[in-house]
């Protein structure tokens, strides 16, 4: 079973034996905020999935669970930024700006960015493995993926947005970067790209139910729940699932999308050596009833 300690684990190891510390306060400002209260859903998926593949789990298997982990953390420390959301609170503690400063938060971020890259190297992996998961990586993350999202959802602010575009900022705000521990798990498990192609649909459908998941969590959860503070979305008059389409509905979308994801499986499962069990628990976690 994969060990949910050892994702924190790796992470420290990381940053304290790796290479000398060139300054403690930004390793402290990094630590923090990775060791706050998270889910650990990416890196979680990556690993579930891999035992699925029946590989027995690594090292290395850590290390690239980490890197989305590092990447997801940072991103997180700059969406709770006053020039983005502006927020107090991230998984159950002051956000990073907030215990330490602005610059300091702007620079562990953007450690955690890059530092994912030498994590994603450092797994030793194969070259062509190693290049397959960097390439993916920075997609999901980038340009291409998260930072693009974060881009359109800023903008967003400003308008009233039709079904359609938040759907697009959802895919790639946290679609595509929870969607990346599907396609490592195929590339790692030396699967067909067909098999790979349907991994990352899965995890498409998986990441636009998160978002849609956490717009719900936004409007019906407490603080104790969610590590952050409740209805930020609400007063911000942003728009979300919720807000677009009622809540009813969202949960609909929600469930559907899992459902979705769930057939996906079920068909790998009929061509390939594949136990759908752990990773199908860990998806039916994620489902809100009303
Ligand atoms: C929150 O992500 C931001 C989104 C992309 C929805 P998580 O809900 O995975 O946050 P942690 O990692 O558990 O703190
Ligand atoms: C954040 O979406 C997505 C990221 C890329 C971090 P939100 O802004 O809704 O995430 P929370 O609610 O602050 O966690
Ligand atoms: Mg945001
Ligand atoms: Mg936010
Ligand atoms: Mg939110």
């Amino acid at each position: 079973m994969a060990e949910l300690k050892k994702i924190d684990a790796v992470i420290d190891r990381y940053y304290r034996q790796t290479y000398d510390v060139v300054s403690e306060d930004l390793v402290e400002a990094i630590l923090y905020s990775v060791h706050g209260r998270g889910k650990r859903i990416r890196p979680m998926i990556l690993l579930e999935l891999l035992e699925g593949f029946g590989i027995a789990l690594m090292d290395g298997h850590y290390q690239v669970a980490a890197a989305v982990e590092m990447i997801h953390t940072g991103s997180l420390i700059h969406d709770d930024l006053p020039a983005m959301d502006n927020d107090d609170y991230r998984r159950g503690r002051l956000t990073n700006h907030r215990q330490f400063d602005e610059a300091t938060a702007i620079l562990a971020g953007d450690s955690l960015f890059l530092d994912a890259f030498d994590m994603v190297v450092k797994a030793g992996f194969d070259v062509e493995k190693s290049l397959a998961l960097v390439e993916s990586l920075s997609l999901s993350s980038g340009t291409f993926g998260m930072v693009g999202g974060q881009m359109l959802d800023m903008k967003g602010e400003e308008k009233q947005l039709t079904i359609e575009e938040l759907a697009a900022i959802h895919a790639n705000k946290t679609g595509r970067l929870l969607a990346f521990p599907f396609r490592a798990a195929g590339i790692l498990s030396e699967q067909s790209q067909e098999v790979i192609s349907h991994l990352y649909n899965a995890g498409l459908l998986v990441g636009l139910a998160f978002q849609v998941r956490d717009d719900i969590l936004d409007v019906t959860a407490s603080f104790e729940e969610i590590g952050k503070t409740p209805q930020k979305d609400l007063v911000a008059e942003k728009s979300t699932y919720p807000s677009l389409l009622g809540l009813e509905k969202s949960y609909e979308i929600l469930n559907d999308s899992l459902d979705q994801a769930l057939a996906i499986f079920q068909k790998i499962k009929e061509n390939q050596d594949f136990n759908a069990g752990q990773i199908t628990r860990l998806i039916e976690r994620l489902r809100l009833n009303a």
